[in-house]
């Protein structure tokens, strides 16, 4: 009897090892699977990044692009066929005439509910290291997925807005051209992606300046960026993007949450993708490029100003004040940051 409990002990300990072998089997072809449908992020070369003296880099000036999938993702992202009641498009909530986002603190979906966040740019996205305020996704093609299906954004119809476009000859013209399997979901994302990897804003004066040109900006401005490093800004935006690179509590120093009340679940930040308590109140820090054209600012969209948002920033990140003319030094040496964009400043 005791034999055979041991025996069946065992065996049960020995299925519970082949049940996890084949998970951990199962859950590497699926990766394999995802990566290879997404083969236009993996085509894509990395990006040459000047290296300079400074803690921030220039936007490269060239950036390779497959110009046919950039003018179809151009179209799609603002076409509002992708909208479950043809109603929203991209451009809805991402106006390039408006920095790339909205100028609202909360944006309306299909549904006419407001987003539970603000909308942060798509301009530079491509130099972001993860995709949202939380940084829930590492690629842009899993974001767009995402918020595609999403019943409060676009909650897109797939089998409505393919036959649709099948049947707009310009569209299955320029599918065709591109993809040998025509209209596809996946052709869709591709060719959207293809076009939010473009839309970059070299050319900035803040980047003529790092890229040699000292006259590129006024004394005011350069004291701007001085105090930028000095009081530790750069610590956290920085890199190409002046940010995009990291995950920071909002409220290091400070407890900007109690004091501001009314706390919501968005405003757990990445504690709500990873459930772990070091987490709650982290956001990615958000990218500083083109930051002037985009109020209001934060995830809750609570600073109307950008002198607002930097006095926000000293108290509750830095914890030490900034007079007023420091403050706006810096919001001058921000406002450098905008950049270019298809020939003309942004
Ligand atoms: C209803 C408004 C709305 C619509 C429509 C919308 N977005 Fe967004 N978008 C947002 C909001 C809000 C976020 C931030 C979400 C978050 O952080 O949880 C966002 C985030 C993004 C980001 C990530 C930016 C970053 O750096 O983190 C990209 C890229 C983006 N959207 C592209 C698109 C595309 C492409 C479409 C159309 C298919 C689209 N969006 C439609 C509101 C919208
Ligand atoms: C400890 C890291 C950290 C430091 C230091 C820091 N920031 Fe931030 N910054 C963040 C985070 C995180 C956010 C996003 C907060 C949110 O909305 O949840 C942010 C947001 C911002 C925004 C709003 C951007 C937008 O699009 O909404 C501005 C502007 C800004 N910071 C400027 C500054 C300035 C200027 C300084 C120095 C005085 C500074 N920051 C120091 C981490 C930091």
């Amino acid at each position: 009897m005791k034999f055979l409990r041991i025996d069946r002990r065992i065996r049960r300990r020995f299925n519970l090892v082949a049940l996890i072998l084949l998970a951990i089997l199962v859950a590497l072809i699926w990766r394999h699977f995802l990566s290879s449908e997404s083969v236009n992020l993996r085509a894509t070369k990395p990006v040459e990044i000047a290296q300079t003296n400074e803690p921030i880099q220039p936007i490269p000036i060239a950036i390779a692009i497959d110009s046919a999938k950039v003018a179809l993702g151009e179209k799609l992202f603002q076409d509002v066929r992708l909208s479950q009641n043809n109603r929203v498009s991209c451009v809805s909530c991402h106006n390039l005439s408006q920095g790339g986002a909205a100028r609202r603190s909360h944006s309306p979906g299909i549904d006419g509910a407001k987003t539970k966040v603000n909308t942060p740019t798509v301009f530079n996205v491509r130099f972001n290291f993860r995709f949202n305020w939380d940084g829930e996704f590492e690629r842009l093609f899993d974001h767009l997925d995402a918020l595609m299906t999403n019943p409060k954004v676009m909650d897109t119809q797939w089998q409505k807005a393919i036959e649709s476009f099948q049947n707009t000859p310009e569209y299955a013209r320029s599918f065709n051209q591109i993809y040998p399997d025509g209209v596809t979901q996946t052709n869709i994302k591709d060719a959207i992606v293809a076009y939010e990897l473009s839309l970059n804003t070299p050319n900035s004066r803040f980047d003529r300046f790092l890229s040699g040109n000292k006259q590129a900006l006024t004394a005011a401005e350069q004291e701007g960026y001085r105090l930028f490093k000095a009081y530790g800004c750069v610590s956290c935006h920085q890199g190409v993007n002046v940010g995009g690179n990291m995950f920071q509590p909002f409220g290091a120093i400070g407890n900007y949450f109690a004091d501001r009340g009314n706390i919501t679940k968005a405003d757990y930040g990445r504690y709500n993708i990873t459930k772990n308590e070091a987490d709650r109140y982290v956001f990615r820090v958000p990218s500083l490029r083109n930051v002037a054209l985009t109020p209001p600012y934060f995830h809750d969209g609570s600073a109307e100003t950008l002198e607002g948002a930097i006095a926000i920033m000293t108290k509750y990140q830095l914890g030490r004040p900034l007079s007023q003319e420091q403050i706006d030094l810096i919001a001058q040496f921000l406002r450098t940051l905008n950049g270019v964009y298809q020939g003309k400043a942004l």
